[in-house]
């Protein structure tokens, strides 16, 4: 108290030691009348009746209505007429029950009020940008730019509070079942998680970048071989990628690894966390254990790795109807490998031939040849590809598919992976277009079983489609030296309502098969000891089995608290374009600095 007083007399400011609150804004009820009290916090609103003054006062907890009433203290009225949106007050008063009929049922607060006697502004504000209220026009630029605005409205309060809590009870589980958190390097040697890096140009190794974590995924795997059993860490991870309403530049993962585990365990531990997170955040609870799908079987009912399983739309598919038809296209995709497949979509027989159009360019923006479609009316089933076809076919078509009449069908030839991709964003559409996602609904399930390589066309080579220190599974590791394209590995995805809120996999602990993998995907002997030669070392020394799997917190917090994308529940989020338009990073800096650094803009 003397320093703050020698404080403000020093520097001249206008410094008051303030009166402190009893209680936060959101905290009285009507067990509190008579009590004489003090509240701080940020005006929300200040009207002006007949000679009374009202203002909302507001703090994270909440809000309490404030009366400033002239005959109660006229000093008190007179500065409250000088109050403004976001000006930072003390008040102290009585607590009284409102008048009747004035109660606000809809505010926790809303039973009393505070009938002032005391008025201390703390600061005062310029007026903000946008309200401080759920509901704003404000574009998001803007929101970003004064984002400790933004974060003062109370739905993005909430969201930080949803994801504190993600946070408590993602320690408490892990500490629960014996996991030990641990933390790992932010400077470190480049990790293939199949991004760029963002790089860190060492000063004193003339020449040399670190790199920022895409995950610390080796590091973790290293932990294994260091005995630490079961580790967890709430980490951030850095990647130089597009970005999207679901994804971040910079991230944070719940990252977990075990030793001597299958994928039921991992299973079991990621299940048991999900509990816990819907039953403490939501009180939902979530029916245990998870259905699984295998990749093959996602991509042949959804065409998606992760299928949005809260609606039907699901495929079938009708290769061995329309293989030895007189439909050119179906055939030849039949003899080629490929694949004729589609649904039903309920009630749209009466499609114009507008929207139908609509839907075909749609296909086709996504490389689809073309869409068939066939209306099921009263009288039977009327398309256009009936003249190729044939009645008999079409009928028959229309019963593999459990078509009814005012259906409309809808069909795709071509390869496997395109046939079905192509169905499962038409799927999405038609769900969209027909308001089949019912957004109250949970619903979450293992992928399983993912393929261990894709060939990437431009780069003419296998391409990991986990990263390279996964597994086969034990039945297919013959095929890595016939057919590593057919191979399956032990990875797995948990999906909720079509995001994909984790990965992970049962790692390869046996350095034959990790350098039969690095060979496969076109890393030379050379390039693995250069790159990844201190993780092959250490796995010299008594590597355990050991898998794990990484959560993205974001997009958990964002499907908790039902926003579209994950900057709303991220404090100081980047744009698209990976600006902070808070602090305007990235920014130029000095000539000196890139000097030390070796660094030469060109
Ligand atoms: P993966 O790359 O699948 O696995 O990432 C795990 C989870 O992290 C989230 N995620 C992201 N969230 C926001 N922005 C991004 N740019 C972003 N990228 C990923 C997703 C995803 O499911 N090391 C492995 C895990 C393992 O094998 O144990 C890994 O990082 O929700």
């Amino acid at each position: 108290m003397q320093f703050f007083k020698l404080s403000s007399s020093l520097n001249g400011s206008t410094l008051i030691n303030f009166t402190k609150r009893t209680h936060t804004c959101g905290e009285l009820r009507g067990s509190d009348i008579g009590k004489t009290i003090t509240l701080t916090g940020w005006v929300d609103t200040r009207r002006d009746l007949g000679g009374v003054i009202f203002v909302d006062l507001r703090d994270r907890y909440g809000k309490t209505q404030v009366v400033f009433n002239p005959q109660t203290n006229q000093v008190v009225h007179d500065v409250a007429g000088s109050l403004r949106s976001e000006f930072v007050i003390s008040v102290t008063g009585k607590v009284e029950k409102r008048p009747d009929g004035t109660e606000n049922p809809s505010l926790a607060t809303g039973e009393i009020d505070i009938l002032a006697d005391k008025l201390e502004i703390l600061n005062k504000a310029d007026t903000p940008p946008f309200p401080i209220e759920d509901e704003i026009q404000a574009n998001e630029e803007v929101r970003l730019k004064y984002r400790y605005l933004d974060l003062r409205r109370p739905v993005m309060q909430r969201n930080m509070l949803i994801r504190h809590k993600l946070y408590q009870i993602t320690r408490n589980y892990f500490d629960s079942i014996n996991f030990i958190e641990v933390e790992t390097p932010i400077l470190m040697k480049s990790t293939p998680e199949g991004a760029r890096d963002y790089l860190v140009p060492s000063r004193v190794h003339h020449g040399k970048f670190y790199a920022l974590p895409q995950s610390p995924q080796t590091y973790k795997q290293i932990l294994m071989v260091a005995g630490m059993d079961r580790y967890f860490q709430i980490v951030k991870c850095f990647r130089d990628e597009d970005l999207r309403a679901d994804r971040q530049p910079e991230f944070t993962q719940i990252d977990i690894e075990m030793s001597f585990v299958d994928e039921e365990d991992i299973y079991t531990m990621a299940e048991g966390l999900v509990h816990r997170l819907f039953k403490e955040i939501k009180n939902i609870e979530i029916q245990l254990p998870l259905t699984r799908l295998s990749y093959k079987q996602a991509m042949e009912l959804y065409g998606s790795d992760k299928p949005d399983t809260r609606f039907g739309l699901s495929f079938t598919n009708i290769n061995e109807v329309v293989g030895n038809s007189e439909f050119k296209v179906f055939a030849d995709t039949v003899k080629k490998g490929g694949v004729v497949a589609g649904f039903t979509a309920p009630g749209c027989a009466n499609y114009t031939r507008n929207q139908l159009d609509v839907l075909t360019d749609f296909v086709k923006n996504l490389g689809a040849g073309g869409l068939v479609w066939m209306r099921v009316t009263e009288n039977g089933i009327e398309t256009p590809s009936e003249k190729f076809l044939g009645k008999e076919k079409v009928a028959a078509i229309g019963q593999a598919l459990q078509a009814a009449v005012g259906d409309m069908i809808f069909l795709i030839s071509d390869t496997w992976a395109k046939a079905y991709t192509i169905l499962g964003a038409l799927r999405l559409e038609m769900a969209r277009r027909l308001n089949l996602i019912d957004e109250t609904k949970n619903h979450l399930l293992w992928v399983t079983d993912f393929p261990m390589f894709e060939y990437d066309e431009t780069e003419k080579r296998h391409v990991a489609v986990h990263h390279p220190f996964t597994s086969s599974k034990i039945e297919d590791a013959a095929l890595l030296d016939t057919e590593p394209l057919k191979a399956r590995a032990r990875a797995y995805d948990l999906v909720l309502n079509g995001n994909e809120i984790a990965g992970g996999s049962i790692r390869i602990y046996d350095r034959t098969m990790q350098s039969k993998v690095f060979n496969l995907l076109g890393i030379s002997q050379e390039e693995a000891q250069k790159k990844f030669g201190f993780m092959l070392d250490a796995f010299r020394y008594g590597a355990p089995p050991h898998g794990g799997i990484a959560f993205g917190v974001d997009r958990i917090c964002m499907l908790l608290s039902g926003e579209k994308s994950i900057r709303d529940v991220i404090a100081f989020p980047k744009t698209a374009s990976g600006m902070s338009l808070m602090d305007d990073a990235p920014s130029e800096v000095d000539a000196m600095q890139l000097k030390e650094l070796h660094v030469r803009i060109v």
